[in-house]
């Protein structure tokens, strides 16, 4: 429908972008397609509503050039082929009408700059001008411009990056993985949501610590989420060693992610530990220690949720309230689910949120009834 579409406006379209990828990596079900118009998105969204016979609403974002409308239960957005030129404080680039070649090359990744005709002359031929298609065979993110460009005109795309690797288990190519180190203090002009929804996205992955073992090797994780930062390394004060925290919080991550998909809960394995950079002392008698660093850490997550703009509803007092108990997601992970109280507490509840919520209340009122009221008073 799209093409014909085109063709009555006697223009091309593509399909191309995220679909493509996620077509060619049989990748599950698509929620979302970008067609690409080199002509009017807005004239190409509204031929195709005509065309389909339940007629549907078109959205158009005048200010982008852009029109979406919902079809065979996906959202198809359309786009004018556009060149694009940055300027040093924005990610919002000016931008002019372009050949496909242009759209392409504005695009952040090569695996992402794949395009499908949708031309009758050439109905389904792959457009591939940066061996996308063989990027995606080795599991390989490039850019199609040089990297220091792609990831300094828009600095989000350094987030992309690693979420895109977390998410499909590729690896970062070394020239880009260079570029996003020397440009990782632009990510101060990205928006906090947009930073937290690649975050999120990273945490949902099967395997986040691969995500945040990137954030941190491009040093990007300081900036992000310095209360992390700083549970690395290990102290040594006469012959005594404690573990280092930072790894340590990886590996729980990754264990909960193994028994749940649960945002919240990952959020709680993630900031566990947080802290206990803050209290960590020395004691002569005792060795390390890191007394209070649960009633500490449940305070940092308030703050570090305000900070990011995480709501501070009752998500973010469940996160609380994990690290309060701080060893709860841990015993998880430690011995491989033998805690049976923590292991009822989890998957009783299954992934449900509110029922985790409730659960976790009971515990420690009834379990801990100081810790609580130490806390809140
Ligand atoms: N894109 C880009 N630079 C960005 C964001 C997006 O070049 N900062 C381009 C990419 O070609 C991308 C397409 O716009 O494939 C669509 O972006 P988006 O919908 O955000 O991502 P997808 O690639 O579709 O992946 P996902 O849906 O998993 O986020």
């Amino acid at each position: 429908i799209i093409s014909l579409a085109a063709e009555e406006l006697d223009v091309e379209s593509y399909v191309i972008g995220g679909f493509v990828r996620d077509h060619l990596l049989q990748r599950g079900d698509p929620k979302d397609i970008d067609v690409v118009a080199v002509g009017s998105g807005i004239e190409l969204a509204k031929k195709v509503s005509e065309l389909l016979s339940h007629k549907p609403k078109v959205q158009v974002f005048k200010n982008y050039g852009t029109a979406m409308l919902r079809a065979f239960d996906m959202e198809i957005e359309f786009v004018g082929a556009r060149k694009e030129s940055y300027s040093e404080d924005s990610r919002n680039p000016v931008v002019e009408n372009g050949t496909l070649q242009d759209d392409q090359n504005r695009r952040d990744f090569t695996i992402n700059a794949l395009a499908l005709s949708l031309n009758k002359n050439n109905f389904g031929e792959l457009l591939d001008p940066f061996n996308g298609l063989e990027d995606l065979k080795s599991q390989i993110i490039r850019t199609p411009l040089d990297p220091d460009v792609t990831y300094s005109d828009d600095p989000l795309r350094m987030l992309r990056a690693i979420r895109f690797a977390a998410q499909l288990g590729f690896r970062i190519e070394k020239e880009s993985l260079k570029a996003i180190r020397e440009n990782k203090d632009r990510i101060k002009i990205i928006s906090k949501e947009r930073i937290v929804d690649e975050l999120n996205k990273i945490m949902l992955s099967e395997k986040p610590s691969v995500g945040f073992a990137l954030l941190h090797k491009t040093k990007l994780l300081k900036l992000i989420l310095p209360e992390l930062t700083a549970l690395e390394g290990i102290d040594e004060i006469e012959g005594q060693r404690h573990k280092d925290n930072f790894w340590h919080t990886l590996e729980v991550v990754d264990n909960i992610s193994e028994n749940t998909d649960d945002l919240w809960l990952r959020w709680a394995a993630l900031l566990h530990d947080i802290g206990k950079a803050p209290t960590k002392k020395f004691h002569k008698k005792i060795g390390w220690t890191f007394h209070g660093h649960e009633f500490v850490g449940a305070k940092m997550v308030y703050k570090l949720f305000k900070r990011l703009r995480l709501p501070l509803n009752e998500k973010m007092k469940f996160v609380q309230k994990m690290v309060l108990m701080s060893s709860r997601p841990i015993a998880i992970v430690d011995d491989n689910t033998t805690d049976s109280a923590v292991r009822r507490l989890v998957f009783d509840a299954g992934d449900n949120i509110e029922d985790l919520m409730t659960l976790c209340e009971a515990d420690i009122t009834t379990k801990n009834p100081k810790r609580f009221d130490r806390y809140h008073n």
